[in-house]
């Protein structure tokens, strides 16, 4: 199971596809961090890219990925809760997961906010 997750990783970053995977899995900002850090006060500073990396060799296994913001940020804790065990992720990576997947489903600036 987990060979397929890196076969669809490996295509993934493939040159002809990483537009299409960045635009679905798109890769945290600085201003995704400071969102979710006052989100989650314990993030650390690199469980976004972490769990990006999870669900893009975890999850792409069976289907293709699901867009972040395909879902309202709420809906996600369930989404992924489901399938953490099909996929095999253990509670640590599940956290991560949820907090990368919820992070990007919110309405995020186009560019970061100028500091205040
Ligand atoms: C072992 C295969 C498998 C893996 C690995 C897997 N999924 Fe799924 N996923 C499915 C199947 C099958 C469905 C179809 C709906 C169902 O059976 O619940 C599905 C459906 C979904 C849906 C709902 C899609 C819709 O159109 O409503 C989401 C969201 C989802 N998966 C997210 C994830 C995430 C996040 C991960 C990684 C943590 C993951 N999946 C890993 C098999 C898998």
């Amino acid at each position: 199971m987990s060979r397929r997750g890196s076969f669809w990783a490996s295509i993934c970053s493939a040159a002809a596809l990483v537009a299409a995977c960045a635009t679905a899995v798109p890769r945290p900002t600085e201003g995704d961090q400071a969102r979710a850090a006052a989100r989650w006060p314990d993030l650390g500073p690199t469980d976004l890219d972490d769990g990006r990396a999870l669900y893009v060799n975890r999850c792409s296994g069976c289907h293709a990925l699901v867009p972040p913001k395909s879902r309202p940020p709420m809906a996600w804790p369930h989404e992924v809760a489901l399938m953490s065990e099909r996929a095999g992720l253990d509670d640590r990576e599940r956290e991560l997961v949820t907090r990368y997947v919820v992070t990007m489903s919110e309405e995020r600036p186009a560019s970061p906010a100028p500091a205040e």
